[in-house]
């Protein structure tokens, strides 16, 4: 038998997303202020990034940007453990251990390399990983990449969860959870996780990327707000990218997970360390994110005045007091035609599609910030009134 081609391959398998109409489609974003991006020479208002606070554009975030870029250069020059770890970084390491109320954190280039890293350093071949059926895709990465035998439990049910770690009580085992599931906006029902984990002798990894900033006091995430701390959940990921406004992503923990980390997690040792002038912004972040309440406030009445109003209209709304308020229309075809139809009227809101949830699933994905009006919500609303949007059959 030849070798099949690889480029070939990859060719087939792209012509068949295509021809099933599920191919993804990369746009250009050529302006972005306040809630509107401009897109193909037109205006759009934005429902769809991750900028929950409203932080990527405010001008001290910027001033934390240049301010260390003037004094120390752009690239940080080198990884962390050669000579890339800058004060900056050490800085925004402290802050964000304060904030989770952990004994230290460790700065990664990216969520996803967060996620791989940790869970590859933790697990050996053959543990147990039971995770989410839902889970982000990193850390389903991150149990394979580390050779660990993966279990999925059915969404957010800790009593399967309980059954898929009962057993094999001699191999090490990590439960790994989204604390806001990415696509749904619902929240792990952590508690029932931390007391199964406690009762199995496993660890609870949270991934908090989409809580921190958003849920807690001070907006210290869904873990802080669950009342859990780092005896409970031992391991906590977050990342800085979504309502930080910045990039990058952390790991807390214990002083024996972090050196733990820095000694065998592949994704922080091998690779650049983040600039260090997003480091200075990300630190500006964490501070306004902990003192300006009134950018969770401002929120919450969005999430609220929105899930009133299609409650209302009769939308097809999903269970979710968080940021992600994802409208669940089951058809691929029928959320690409919504998400254009929206578009017609100036509004961005993105469809999601298989592979990224399961089949039957589709929707669109809004997302609501502190950065939007009360205005920009009815207007999202009077749009989707005018499309008539059908629920998914349950
Ligand atoms: C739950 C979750 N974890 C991890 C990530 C990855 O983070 P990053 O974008 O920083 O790689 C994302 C999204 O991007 C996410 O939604």
């Amino acid at each position: 038998m030849p070798r099949p081609d690889l480029l070939e391959r990859l060719a087939v398998q792209a012509a068949e997303r295509t021809h099933a109409q599920l191919q993804r489609r990369l746009r250009s974003i050529d302006a972005w202020q306040g809630a509107y991006v401009e897109s193909g020479g037109r205006r759009l208002l934005a429902f769809c990034t991750n900028d929950y606070l409203g932080l990527a554009q405010d001008p001290r975030l910027v001033a934390a940007l240049k301010h260390a870029a003037d004094e120390g250069g752009v690239g940080s020059g080198s990884a962390h453990l050669i000579c890339g770890h800058r004060r900056e970084h050490a800085a925004l390491e402290e802050a964000l251990t304060a904030w989770t109320g952990r004994d230290r954190a460790l700065l990664f280039s990216t969520g996803y390399m967060a996620n791989l890293g940790a869970i590859q350093a933790l697990l050996q071949r053959g543990d147990l990983c039971v995770q989410d059926k839902l889970n982000h895709a990193c850390l389903l990465d991150g149990a394979q990449l580390a050779g660990a035998v993966l279990k999925r439990y059915p969404h957010a049910d800790a009593t399967a969860a309980a059954r898929q770690l009962g057993g094999e009580d001699h191999t090490g085992a990590l439960l790994a959870t989204d604390g806001v599931f990415s696509m749904d906006g619902d929240i792990a029902p952590l508690r029932e996780l931390a007391v199964l984990c406690s009762e199995q002798g496993a660890s609870l990894m949270v991934d908090d990327a989409h809580g921190l900033g958003v849920l807690g006091e001070q907006g210290a995430g869904c873990v802080s707000e669950a009342g859990l701390g780092q005896h409970d959940v031992p391991v906590l990921m977050a990342t800085l990218g979504k309502a930080l406004g910045c990039s990058g992503a952390f790991v807390a923990g214990s002083a024996a997970l972090i050196d733990g980390l820095t000694q065998f997690a592949r994704t922080y040792i091998y690779t650049t360390a983040m600039p260090p002038a997003l480091a200075a912004a990300a630190h500006a972040a964490v501070t306004l994110a902990r003192q300006e309440h009134w950018r969770r406030e401002k929120l919450q009445a969005l999430i609220q005045r929105f899930r009133q109003g299609a409650a209302q209209l009769g939308l097809p709304l999903m269970p979710s007091r968080t940021a992600i308020q994802p409208l669940l229309l089951g058809d691929a075809q029928q959320a690409l035609a919504a998400s254009r139809a929206l578009e017609d009227l100036g509004l961005l809101v993105v469809a999601i599609r298989p592979p990224t949830v399961p089949q039957g699933q589709a929707r669109l994905r809004i997302t609501l910030s502190a950065a939007h009006a009360e205005a920009d919500v009815d207007r999202l609303l009077d749009g989707l009134q005018s499309l008539r949007l059908a629920s998914a059959p349950v």
